[in-house]
């Protein structure tokens, strides 16, 4: 199959109605959002979806969100609409937080991969948007990358992961916030079960309380594999090995700059993933800046690209560990599964490696 690439920000028009047509005849197509490019199919259509676990050799337990234009979609998807959906739904979208609740009978059980609750969002792109609108249907897409792979930021990186899969790909460019949206349960006590620009203390303002899912900077323990099921596998994962090594920026920078010899030395080749903070202290050894510390929005909105960037020039990436505020615990989300939890305290004198 020949992949197109139509760039939605010269030819909206035309790029939406091809694509909306591909939806509706059960086909797959690449689409910008704020958060990750996503891959649509046919959200009421079973088979149609079933396509997009075939094309990113997805494993068919990991349930995908349903992308809606217009708010009172929601109550077609739901089994009904509970009273805390309400103001969320007023104030965080169109944008990137994810929503799930009981599922009502016309979601097929393909995209909640048989759970009985779906998750729900309403991007704020202005493309997926129009396309959604005018495919008519709810779309499902997970993020456009082949299974464990980081997810894309740019229609280059689908092309990558996708060239051959699916007929069509729209470009809208980078990117806005660089990590996938914030996923929160409403069956319960609100939980996050996956951290993005949509933070827990901007939740608690509008709805009181909200838990965040332990599995949230470690590991998935068994028990909590009914509730989140996509946590459980490999994630964002580049083509180098990547190590997070923690402390204040400054003991940051020197245990780094000791590995980074220490693996040269070795024969590897190794990156550094620095920050505007840090960057002065790399000198001598290659980093590449991706921002903020103190702004960790900037750092979201690099990480994937730089994962896919440098992970296919070297075999090691240094990258340092920051505080968990804010988007910091979205950063460190996707950071620590890129590592495979492979962290280094720099602190501890003898630079012991914990799990
Ligand atoms: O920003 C985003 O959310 C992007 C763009 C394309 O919208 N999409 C995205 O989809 O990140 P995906 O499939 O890569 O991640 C969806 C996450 C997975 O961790 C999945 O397990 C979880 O949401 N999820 C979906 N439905 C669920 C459900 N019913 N119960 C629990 N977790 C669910
Ligand atoms: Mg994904």
């Amino acid at each position: 199959m020949k992949t197109q690439i139509i760039d939605a920000r010269k030819q909206a028009e035309a790029g939406t109605t091809i694509g909306a047509g591909l939806i509706r005849n059960g086909e797959l197509v690449a689409f910008p959002t704020e958060t990750v490019y996503g891959l649509g199919a046919n959200g009421l259509d079973g088979e149609a979806v079933n396509h997009i676990f075939e094309a990113k050799g997805r494993p068919n337990d990991n349930p995908l969100i349903l992308h809606i234009a217009k708010k009172s979609d929601l109550k077609k998807l739901w089994a009904h609409i509970p009273d805390r959906a309400i103001p969320l739904m007023e104030t965080f979208w169109p944008g990137p937080l994810t929503m799930i609740f009981h599922k009502a009978d016309i979601v097929p059980y393909e995209v909640t991969a048989g759970l009985e609750t779906v998750a729900v969002r309403m991007p704020s792109d202005k493309t997926a948007r129009t396309l959604i609108t005018k495919a008519e249907v709810p779309i499902a897409a997970p993020s456009a990358n082949r299974s464990g792979r980081p997810s894309p930021t740019t229609a280059e990186h689908v092309l990558e992961d996708m060239d051959g899969r699916i007929p069509l790909i729209l470009d809208g460019g980078a990117c806005k916030y660089g990590v996938e949206s914030t996923v929160l349960s409403l069956i319960g006590t609100p939980t996050i079960l996956r951290p993005g620009a949509i933070t827990k203390e901007m939740l608690e303002a509008v709805i009181g309380p909200v838990k965040l899912a332990p599995s949230i900077l470690k590991p998935l323990a068994d028990r909590e594999v009914a509730a989140s099921p996509g946590m459980k596998y490999k994630h964002y994962a580049p083509d180098a090995q990547v190590i997070v090594v923690e402390g204040t920026p400054e003991q940051t920078a020197k245990c780094i700059m000791t590995l980074y010899y220490d693996y040269l030395e070795q024969g590897k080749t190794v990156e550094i993933l620095s920050t505007d903070q840090t960057h002065f202290r790399y000198r001598g050894a290659s980093a590449v800046n991706i921002g903020d510390r103190n702004h960790p929005e900037t750092l979201c909105a690099n990480l994937f690209r730089a994962l896919r960037d440098v992970g296919s020039v070297c075999e090691i990436i240094l990258a340092e560990g920051i505080d968990t505020d804010d988007e910091g615990l979205a950063y460190m989300n996707r950071l620590l599964r890129a590592a495979g939890f492979e962290r280094i305290d720099a602190n501890s004198a003898n630079m012991n490696r914990t799990q």
